[in-house]
């Protein structure tokens, strides 16, 4: 009794301390038998990082027992005690304490027994509850320490530092991370996190019983399907555990002393990676992993590779075709794909015939996530597991791994990804006529066709926009656009389909028509309100369809009587194309005068809102402004070479970046690309168009465009995003130094992190911001031979390749402006309209 008293009197202090100091209020980290813990009271471990104690989720009526993060806002409940028996909120007389038998019993006010920890403690012993720092919470013995039960055993929907993610294969225990249910309800969810019984275990998610998302093979180093966050690899440092005595196999990772860590399984099954480094007011979202479509498990069915750059988004393996080419085309990948060609082997049985040059042999593909359900032998060179495969006619594909050694597959080749840059070899066994070198020659041949039906659409298109010009007929080329009752671009107008022609004829532009009327609604008539601002040729407004999605609408001013092209050369090129970082088209609207685009609405609105206001610009840290420049890479490497049109936007500025919810770019505004082929990269044009302090010089000097003139766009954002500042308007004064001469004398006296945002200070990363403004000025090189192609710049961004030291920009754009008269900022100009643009090889 004596300890129960001190224990209240030790309360009431501790709740008065809590009046006067809300955050300096320390509780012990230690129950002791006999001790009971009541709502209101906390356990704190010893350095004020977890608290443990009694909690209720925001709206919501239930009571749990659980283990947070202690002054770390938001409040982020790491474990639940009892996620599967809440009490009620209006019993307030619930308690927890130590059993006679040892056990750690929390009971409701009628004294039943809700949760326990149910484990069998010697009759003797006295026991003790401790709450450590890493927030494990233990029931240990009190004299010799032993713990009988931990927390960490029953992970919940959180994996800390130190905890176990893993089996038991003798006990047939297991550690798993499972979901909540909701975000305020800790019931067990649909997705849970544990690694597969292989060799080489690899993470898998979930959801109830069928494999959601898996992370590749474990190297010894990294997960071998996980190429793009190696960075994440730097702040989690996993750790592979195998005891054959103990049948544990686990992965546990390490704490760093830096920051605090953890990594969340999401009630929608997407994993975030958390971290709080001091200092920092909040919980950082450092990475989220698990992006549809391509990450979850099998999107493209048996023998396809997804990618997510590429549309469509499933394509078949060498040498295999589509099941069912009608579900395929529909976008039904679940059927997958089936061998064109029958293997030898599959042919004669089972007998391997020694036949010349009609043998089965494999075909390298690169860049790979390799597929699932290997069979892994520790065999000591890559010829020998070539040898194991062909060797059994059941085997379709190997690859040898370094820290894995040899996978064979055997049947289907489920979940592969495309990730380009990175990834793993398959080596994948076809038939002697699917190795062939025949079929490259063909699609060489189409390659060339197709290139040359390009080349002569555009010379084509230029010929024939002077003679509408001559003719006057502008009002006749929207009009064109309205036949059909889809806006579709008829097959009979020469202009369109000679511009589209490139791709297929039977594939007209098809987009959704949306009728006038419904845009009035949508936008409550254009009203002043919903205007979002000023794009290219006319206003963009904000609307919502009724019982749909809300949207953006660029109106062409029709008073202008320009943009018409820009108008239709943005239907024709971004209807084909399909990105995460490209904004999407919805559909169109012509009716009469009125030409309208109809885009999907982006929340976070156009990237100088936020990077050019004072006020707004401490929203976007470095972690979101590197994710932007990534992002934008990525969309204009898709536009220049992924895409099937190769692409040069020719009017990329800050202004035509649009965010969407989760601050992800979206490169906007076709109004001005251009189609390329890729063996004529410089295009002559004499009417230059595109915004000043973008242009890069050739362009603006001489109208010469090419791939690499987006580059020198890029540079330009690139710098204006790491230093907040618009290049346009900055000016350093002392020196006469436009934004990119600045960059490149901070740089060279290597004083680079001086030139970034300040407001940055509490987020940023310096080897990043270092890397970034390196690529940056290599991008803004005078010469665009000197600049480096935007495949070149994802890879420097994202590792720490060695890259050349950048030339000095010598190019004043004042000068230009000088001589150019009367030009404002951020002001889109159009030279020599009249005159058709010519393009021409070089
Ligand atoms: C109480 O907490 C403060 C900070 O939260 C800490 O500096 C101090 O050492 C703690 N005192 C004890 C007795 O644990
Ligand atoms: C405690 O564990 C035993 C088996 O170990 C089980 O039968 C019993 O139902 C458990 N009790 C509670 C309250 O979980
Ligand atoms: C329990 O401990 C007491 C002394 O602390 C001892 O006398 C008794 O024999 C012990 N009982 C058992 C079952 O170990
Ligand atoms: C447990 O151990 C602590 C010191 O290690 C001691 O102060 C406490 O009295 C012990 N409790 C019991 C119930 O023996
Ligand atoms: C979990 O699965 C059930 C049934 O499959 C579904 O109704 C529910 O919406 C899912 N919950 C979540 C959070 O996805
Ligand atoms: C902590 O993280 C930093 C930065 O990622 C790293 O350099 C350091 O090695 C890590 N320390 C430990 C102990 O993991
Ligand atoms: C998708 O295709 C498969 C066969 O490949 C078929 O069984 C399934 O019903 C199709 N699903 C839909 C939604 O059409
Ligand atoms: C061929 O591979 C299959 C599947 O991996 C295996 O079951 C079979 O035993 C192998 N056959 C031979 C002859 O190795």
């Amino acid at each position: 009794m004596g300890f129960r008293q001190a224990w209240k009197i030790l309360l009431i202090s501790i709740i008065s301390c809590c009046i006067i100091q809300s955050y300096h209020c320390n509780a012990s980290d230690t129950i002791q038998q006999s001790w009971k813990l009541l709502v209101g009271e906390t356990l704190t471990s010893a350095s004020q990082v977890f608290e443990f104690g009694f909690f209720t989720p925001a709206n919501s009526d239930k009571r749990y027992l659980g283990i947070w993060f202690k002054n770390i806002p938001p409040i982020k409940v790491v474990w639940v005690a009892n996620r599967e028996s809440p009490l009620k909120v209006s019993d307030s007389t619930v308690s927890l304490s130590i059993s006679e038998y040892g056990n750690l019993v929390l009971l409701d006010g009628t004294q039943n027994v809700i949760w326990s920890s149910n484990v069998s403690v010697p009759t003797n012993n006295t026991v003790a509850v401790v709450l450590l720092d890493s927030g494990n919470l233990v029931l240990k013995d009190n004299v010799s320490g032993q713990s009988f039960w931990e927390s960490f055993d029953y992970p919940c929907d959180t994996f800390l530092p130190g905890m176990k993610i893993g089996f038991n294969s003798k006990t047939g225990e297991k550690w798993l991370l499972s979901s909540w249910q909701k975000e305020n309800d800790p019931s067990l969810g649909n997705f849970s996190i544990g690694i597969s019984e292989q060799l080489s275990p690899q993470f898998f998610i979930w959801n109830k019983v069928t494999p959601y998302y898996r992370t590749g093979e474990w190297n010894g180093l990294k997960f071998i399907g996980l190429p793009y966050i190696d960075s994440a690899a730097y702040i989690i440092q996993f750790v592979f555990q195998q005891d054959f005595q103990e049948g544990t196999t686990y992965f546990t990772f390490l704490p760093n002393t830096s920051f605090l860590t953890f990594v969340e399984l999401q009630s929608t099954g997407s994993v975030q990676v958390v971290q709080w480094t001091s200092g920092a007011p909040a919980w950082e979202i450092y990475a989220t992993m698990v992006h549809a479509p391509c990450d979850i498990y099998n999107t493209c069915g048996p023998s396809a590779v997804c990618s997510k750059h590429n549309f469509p988004t499933c394509s078949c393996l060498r040498g295999f075709v589509p099941h069912s080419s009608d579900e395929w085309s529909k976008g039904n990948w679940t059927g997958g794909c089936v061998r064109r060609t029958e293997l030898l082997c599959q042919q004669k049985g089972n007998s391997l015939s020694p036949g010349v040059g009609l043998q089965d042999g494999f075909f390298k593909l690169s860049g790979l996530k390799l597929p699932d359900l290997a069979a892994i032998f520790r065999l000591d060179s890559a010829s020998e597991c070539e040898k194991l495969c062909l060797n059994n006619c059941s085997c379709t594909a190997y690859a040898y791994v370094a820290g894995i050694r040899c996978m064979v597959w055997s049947g289907d080749l489920l979940d592969m990804q495309d990730y380009s840059y990175s990834g793993e070899d398959l080596f994948l066994r076809l038939a002697y006529s699917e190795l062939g070198k025949r079929k490259r020659k063909r699609a060489l041949i189409i390659c060339s066709a197709v290139f040359s039906c390009l080349f002569l659409g555009f010379a084509l298109f230029c010929l024939l926009k002077h003679k509408i010009y001559i003719t006057g007929q502008k009002r006749k080329v929207a009009r064109s656009f309205s036949l059909g009752d889809s806006c579709y671009i008829s097959k009979d107008y020469t202009v369109e389909s000679l511009w589209v022609g490139n791709l297929k004829k039977e594939d007209p532009i098809e987009l959704p028509l949306i009728e006038f009327e419904v845009i009035v609604t949508a936008t409550n008539n254009f009203k002043v309100e919903n205007k979002l601002g000023e794009g290219g040729f006319g206003p963009v407004f904000k609307g919502k369809l009724k019982d749909g999605p809300e949207i953006a609408v660029k109106r062409l001013s029709n008073r202008t009587g320009q943009g018409i092209e820009e108008f239709k050369n943005e239907i024709v090129l971004i209807s084909k194309l399909q990105h995460r970082n490209l904004v999407r088209l919805l559909g169109c609207c012509i009716e009469g005068e009125e030409l309208l685009i109809i885009y999907e609405y982006m929340p976070n609105r156009s990237l100088d809102k936020s990077l050019f206001d004072a006020s707004q610009k401490e929203l976007l840290d470095w972690p979101k402004r590197f994710n932007i420049i990534q992002g934008v890479a990525r969309g204009l490497l898709y536009l220049h070479r992924d895409s099937c049109l190769n692409i040069i936007h020719r009017d990329l500025k800050v202004s035509n970046i649009l965010l969407d919810e989760e601050m992800n770019p979206k490169i906007s505004d076709f109004g001005l690309a251009r189609t390329f082929q890729k063996q004529q990269q410089l295009v002559h044009t004499h009417r230059v168009a595109g915004t000043y302090g973008y242009m890069s010089p050739e362009y603006a000097l001489r109208g010469v465009f090419s791939e690499k003139s987006d580059v020198f766009s890029f540079g330009v954002l690139l710098l204006e995003i790491i230093s907040g500042k618009k290049n346009s308007s900055f000016h350093y004064v002392e020196e006469n130094l436009n934004l990119l001469n600045y960059a490149w004398k901070l740089w060279s006296e290597q004083r680079g992190l001086d030139f970034m945002d300040g407001t940055l200070i509490n987020s940023f990363s310096p080897e990043e911001i270092t890397r970034c403004l390196h690529v940056g000025l290599l991008c803004v090189q005078e010469h665009p031979r000197d600049r480096p192609t935007m495949a070149d710049i994802i890879l420097m961004l994202n590792s720490e390749m060695k890259c050349s030291s950048p030339k000095q920009p010598t190019f004043k754009f004042e000068t230009y402006l000088d001589l150019g008269g009367s030009v404002k900022d951020n002001e889109r100009c159009s030279i020599n309209e009249l005159s058709a643009s010519l393009s021409q090889g070089r």
